[in-house]
């Protein structure tokens, strides 16, 4: 059934009070939850109690202390009924029995090794007791925790500690109450052996909180960085935001099966082991990069998602596409805003576009959807961030920031909606943005041609904007969007123009600007610092982009300049140009190679190359995946060549700067670009590149300098690469995480045996289809290695379907998830197209699918 944006109504019942009784068991664990309800004064109509459910049994229910009368209510497990029940305040009293240690869909109550844990976003807590399991019924929460003291002496749940104690045979129990009313969706407990490590945080007025990172024993020498983390998220957000932490303590615990990365719950935070664990030995400069990220973004929930929520699931936006925009200005202002912006724009480009110009396109805000957790997308998440910033960009930082205290102010203890929170930047900002909003109903990436003429004897310089929005699922036309384009001129020396940067917003169809006294032909800088997600086109000369390449005072443009070089090779290689010259690409980088001033991760981004879906986005019609291959490594075959002399210097520069390991954004950043000038070196598989890439392996210190050599041997089909795989598994067998990346470096090689290995490694003992992260890093990489996924035979395609089939029934979500690669499959050349659709139409004729994956697989299908 479709859910409508359209169809809200307001909750009839409201809950004020939850009380949670939970006796944990592995497989009876008993909810006695007490629901202190009344009629809503805002509804209208019936009055009917309907609480949701999930797969859930029903032992006893009593309405004012009283048994219920069997004829009184329906219980099903989706579904408990009241059709008549007292039109006044009434308690309910509610027993369900549990069997975590089956619940392998990781929603509702669980058991992860033996920890008791939760997840409830969206609609888990219905997999605990009955309730109106939707975000606009806010409650105050008091949880009681009973379990074996042996088995889990750590008992947690939201809030504050109020009480705790033993009881006999062996049991004890603790009691946690969290003042702010909350939905169920940000519930929490968690029950466990575990250890901790444990710190304070004084708040800007003054108060103390405890903060606690819980995790498996023999784990806890691994939550330093964790910690620091959410100490800078913490002070961060009280200078940047004005928000302060409310609760006495913040606790994170990881477990090691989880869905997502992570859960804002509050004050109770639980994440994926993947974001939290780290050592220098086995945790990369990017796994550091993201658990800085990813701590702050759970911690910025508190504020954005937990203190104002979401009235609705189509809102789901108003606390994702925000809490990623800040959690990018942290990561920006805690390492380099220049180097945050470009990765940011690589991922946003990677995930969102190619989602948005595919079957699974759906607005920011979507108006229907038939399973919620479907929609935790990189549209709404990622493109949600950058409608925050775009909001930004229009209106100022001012602006910006009174708009952000308004809504703050105004509709703490709200479940909100996505107009109430525009409505506050433009009050604050006093301007109409109602336009603007369109960016929330409107699907598909904007493609803005931008074309400058300058008129010499009247030396002006016209630039002509236009506009155009290809048709997505459900939108066949599209209308203007309001587009701020930041805007600099440079002359053909490089120097800029004395029009500075200039913010254009384009908001129609097309439309021309014009600059006066334009003396000499301008060199255009366009949509700087990315200003808005768009695809761009300009009528700039291959000498203009030269000249941005190498003078652009804005960084990101400068590196998307040298991107551009590189894409127009790669392009006309894959289309039968293999002789083009790559000269003008090669000045930019010897150029980036030799300025002493860039910083050395600008410039390994600079030497970093469009990736093959990078290439493949750019074609965006009959791609043919081998084609692609086959023209970035002839690419970087040339770089390596042409560039051996600056790349061994650039290698021996930073491999000679070693001291202990630091995982700062320094330190990272000269990693990065001895391994970027490395990966480029061995790229034909030259004998000198790759005994270094083979001595770097077995020399490392650190998990970064370890993967970047492994990944620098992988493309080759070399004795080093096997050695370094298996020496890679001995070291670390007993480290889940790092065996992770043991199976995704294997799932990437590009070849045809990579299809064989897979089968194979899923029969190793260190893999099992039951851990997400397992499954993730060995079929989720396979999925995300162009040529081999897109083998001509379809047999990647139907590899994949098949085992989303087979995971379905245990973990609905996970199965989902996989068949995200199927998001570009409308794009490949006719053969290929047709062997992904046979694979979709074989899942959509499979019996008893999910709901999730029977979602995707009809989307998926559905006609362009
Ligand atoms: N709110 C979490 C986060 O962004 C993600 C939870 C997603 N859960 C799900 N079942 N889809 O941080
Ligand atoms: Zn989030």
């Amino acid at each position: 059934i479709a859910i409508r944006l359209e169809d809200y109504r307001p909750p009839d019942w409201l809950v004020d009070t939850v009380h949670l009784d939970i006796d944990l068991h592995p497989t009876e664990a008993r909810v006695i939850a007490t629901l202190k309800m009344r009629p809503n004064p805002d509804a209208d109509g019936a009055r009917a109690i309907v609480l949701d459910g999930d797969e859930l049994k029903l032992s006893r229910i009593t309405l004012d202390g009283k048994t219920l009368d069997p004829r009184a209510y329906v219980a099903t497990p989706e579904r408990l009924t009241i059709p008549r029940p007292p039109s006044g305040p009434i308690t309910l009293e509610i027993e369900t029995l549990l069997n975590p240690s089956t619940n392998t869909q990781l929603m509702g109550l669980y058991q992860s090794n033996g920890i008791y844990c939760t997840q409830c976003e969206a609609e888990g807590f219905r997999r605990i007791t009955y309730f109106p399991d939707r975000p606009d019924v806010m409650a105050v929460y008091t949880t009681r925790i009973e379990a074996d003291k042996a088995a889990a002496p750590i008992l947690l749940a939201n809030g504050n500690m109020t009480e705790s104690g033993d009881i006999d045979n062996g049991r004890h129990f603790a009691v946690w109450h969290d003042p702010f009313p909350k939905p169920s969706y940000l519930f929490a407990m968690v029950g466990g052996d575990l250890a901790f490590i444990e710190d304070t945080f004084r708040t800007m007025s003054g108060r103390d909180v405890a903060l606690k990172i819980y995790v498996e024993h023999g784990k806890a020498h691994l939550c330093d960085y964790a910690m620091d983390s959410l100490k800078r998220s913490m002070r961060w957000d009280e200078e940047v935001f004005g928000r302060e932490y409310d609760l006495d303590i913040f606790m994170i615990v990881a477990v090691a099966d989880f869905n997502m990365g992570a859960m804002e719950n509050k004050g109770l935070n639980i994440f994926n082991d993947k974001y939290v664990l780290a050592s220098p030995e086995t945790a990369t400069d990017a796994d550091y990069a993201s658990i800085e990220a990813i701590v702050a973004h759970e911690y910025f929930h508190n504020w954005t998602g937990n203190r104002i929520t979401c009235r609705d699931w189509f809102q789901l936006c108003l606390k994702e596409g925000l809490t990623v925009f800040r959690d990018q200005e942290f990561s920006a202002d805690q390492r380099s805003a220049a180097l945050e912006r470009i990765g940011d724009v690589r991922n946003l480009r990677a995930i969102q576009f190619t989602e948005d110009s595919g079957p699974l396109a759906h607005p920011v805000r979507p108006s229907m959807y038939r399973e919620i957790n479907n929609f935790y997308t990189p549209t709404i998440y990622e493109k949600g961030a950058e409608i925050i910033r775009m909001l930004r960009v229009m209106i100022g930082r001012e602006d910006f920031r009174r708009g952000m205290d308004l809504y703050f102010d105004r509709h703490d203890g709200d479940a909100a909606t996505i107009e109430q929170f525009i409505a506050c930047f433009a009050e604050a900002s006093k301007r109409d943005l109602t336009h603007f909003s369109q960016w929330y109903s409107q699907a598909g990436t904007p493609h803005v041609a931008a074309e400058g003429q300058w008129n010499a004897e009247a030396k002006t310089y016209r630039l002509d904007l236009v506009q155009n929005t290809l048709p997505t699922p459900g939108q066949p036309s599209k209308e203007p969007q309001v587009i701020p384009l930041a805007v600099a001129l440079f002359d053909e020396q490089g120097r800029a123009m004395k029009t500075d940067e200039h913010l254009i917003v384009l908001d129609r169809a097309s439309q021309s600007v014009e600059f006066r006294n334009i003396k000499s032909r301008p060199v255009l800088s366009i949509n700087r610092e990315f200003s808005a997600p768009i695809v761009l086109r300009t009528n700039a000369t291959e000498e203009d982009t030269q000249v941005l390449a190498a003078h652009d005072t804005d960084s990101f443009n400068r590196w998307q300049a040298i991107q551009t070089l590189a894409m127009k090779w790669l392009v006309a290689h894959v289309r039968g140009a293999e002789a083009n010259t790559a000269a003008p690409l090669l000045d930019a980088l010897k150029n980036v190679l030799a300025d002493r001033k860039l910083a050395p991760a600008f410039v390994a981004q600079a030497l970093a190359m469009p990736t093959e879906g990078d290439i493949a986005g750019e074609i965006a019609k009959n791609v043919d995946p081998d084609a692609i291959f086959r023209a970035r490594k002839a690419l970087r075959g040339t770089l390596s060549e042409e560039l051996r002399a600056s790349l061994q210097a650039a290698y021996d520069t930073y491999a000679a700067s070693r001291g202990p390991f630091n995982p700062d954004a320094k330190s990272a950043g000269e990693r990065a670009l001895k391994n970027a000038a490395l990966d480029l070196l061995a790229a034909n598989g030259d004998a000198k590149a790759i005994a270094l890439a083979a001595r770097q392996f077995a020399d490392a210190d650190n998990m970064t300098d370890r993967m970047a050599a492994l990944a620098a041997l992988m493309p080759h089909d070399i004795p080093e690469r096997e050695q370094a795989f298996k020496a890679l598994y001995d070291r670390f067998e007993n480290d889940p995480l790092v065996i992770d990346k043991w199976l995704t470096m294997q799932a990437m090689v590009p070849e045809a045996a990579t299809f064989d290995r897979i089968k194979a490694l899923t029969e190793h003992k260190a893999f099992s289809f039951k851990n997400p992260n397992r499954v993730r890093a060995l079929i989720g990489a396979f999925a995300g290695n162009p040529s081999q996924f897109n083998r001509p035979d379809g047999a990647g395609y139907r590899y994949l379907t098949e085992t989303a089939v087979a995971i379905d029934p245990q973990n609905p979500q996970l199965a989902a998830r996989l068949m995200g690669a199927f998001k570009t499959w409308r794009r490949l050349e006719p053969g290929r197209a047709a062997a992904a659709e046979a694979a979709l139409k074989a899942v959509a004729k499979a019996p008893n699918l999910s709901r999730d994956l029977a979602d995707i697989v009809g989307r998926a299908l559905a006609a362009p």
